[in-house]
């Protein structure tokens, strides 16, 4: 065998930094890109995550075009989680649960689809906010893919109550009846919520979204509980207003982002980063 035809040795092939974006649209404030850098400076992975913006209708396409460029990973965010889900050759259960995927990962030929919301929330809930969800009474208000998105998790922790409310009462009784099997959960008409005494009111509605005022009637907001909206920043601040001025303690999505995103750099990299220290740098603190 000539020399000419030895392969170089793969030992001296510097290995290409690995490429992950989110997708959504729209993306330009995504603080994704900022929370998988700073992950990637805590832990000392090399790799890249930049923000994709792709045209509504047009995931697999562009999905399809990144990962055929070797793309490593994805995470997907509004409006195409469930066609992320759809778009891959294999899903979690928890994506399967929630059929929807904010987690994309090319595994040898095949993209595999995760869903991380749900363990995000819970892990926010649980670590950063000190809410035990066993045995808690919570309200989730919407019955959307963010809401769905975090169903499974909630009821895993046994919570005494979860009452899903929405302004369309159909979309909130068809969640309840999926999930049932899983936990105690009933549907209500935001008009006609069961008089509980709530631990926790999530808000995963696009109302603020919208621009428009959330139909929650007053008495679901009690002093004493929690509520936490699944938006982070300035379009968590109407909710979370109006329920301070109730009494009630408030918290944005923030937190569930930073943890969300966590559980997808440890499935992508098998390192676990920190996650305390970012949402405090995030947070100005
Ligand atoms: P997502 O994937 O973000 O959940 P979605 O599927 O469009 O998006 O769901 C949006 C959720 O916000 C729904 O629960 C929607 O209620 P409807 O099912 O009745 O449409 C809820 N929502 C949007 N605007 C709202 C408003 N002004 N008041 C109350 N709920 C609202």
């Amino acid at each position: 065998m000539g020399r000419a035809a030895l392969a170089p040795p793969t030992m001296s092939t510097p290995s290409p930094i690995e490429r992950y974006v989110v997708i959504g649209n729209p993306i330009a404030h995504s603080l994704s890109p900022a929370i998988h850098a700073r992950f990637a400076e805590q832990t000392g992975e090399a790799l890249s995550y930049e923000r994709l913006l792709v045209p509504e209708g047009a995931f697999a396409e562009h999905a399809r075009r990144f990962f055929d460029a070797g793309g490593a990973g994805a995470n997907v965010t509004l409006p195409f989680k469930v066609d992320a889900f759809e778009f891959a050759d294999a899903a979690s259960e928890r994506a399967a649960a929630a059929g929807a995927a904010n987690f994309l990962a090319a595994r040898g030929a095949r993209i595999e689809a995760d869903n991380t919301d749900g363990i995000g929330l819970a892990r926010d809930l649980e670590t950063n906010l000190g809410i035990a969800l066993a045995g808690a009474r919570v309200l989730l208000v919407g019955a959307g893919g963010a809401a769905r998105g975090v169903v499974a998790p909630i009821l895993e922790r046994a919570p005494a109550l979860v009452v899903v409310a929405n302004r369309t009462v159909s979309r909130a009784r068809e969640i309840a009846e999926h999930f049932r099997a899983r936990g105690a959960i009933v549907a209500a008409a935001l008009d006609a919520i069961p008089a509980e005494r709530f631990d926790l009111v999530l808000n995963a509605t696009a109302a603020s979204v919208h621009g428009e005022p959330l139909a929650l009637p007053d008495r679901a907001l009690q002093a004493g509980a929690l509520a936490y909206d699944m938006a982070y920043g300035s379009a968590a601040d109407p909710f979370l207003a109006r329920a301070r001025a109730r009494g009630m303690r408030a918290s944005d999505g923030l937190g569930m982002l930073v943890e969300q995103a966590a559980e997808s750099f440890f499935l992508w990299r098998g390192v676990r980063p920190p996650t305390r220290s970012v949402l405090a740098s995030l947070r100005g603190r």
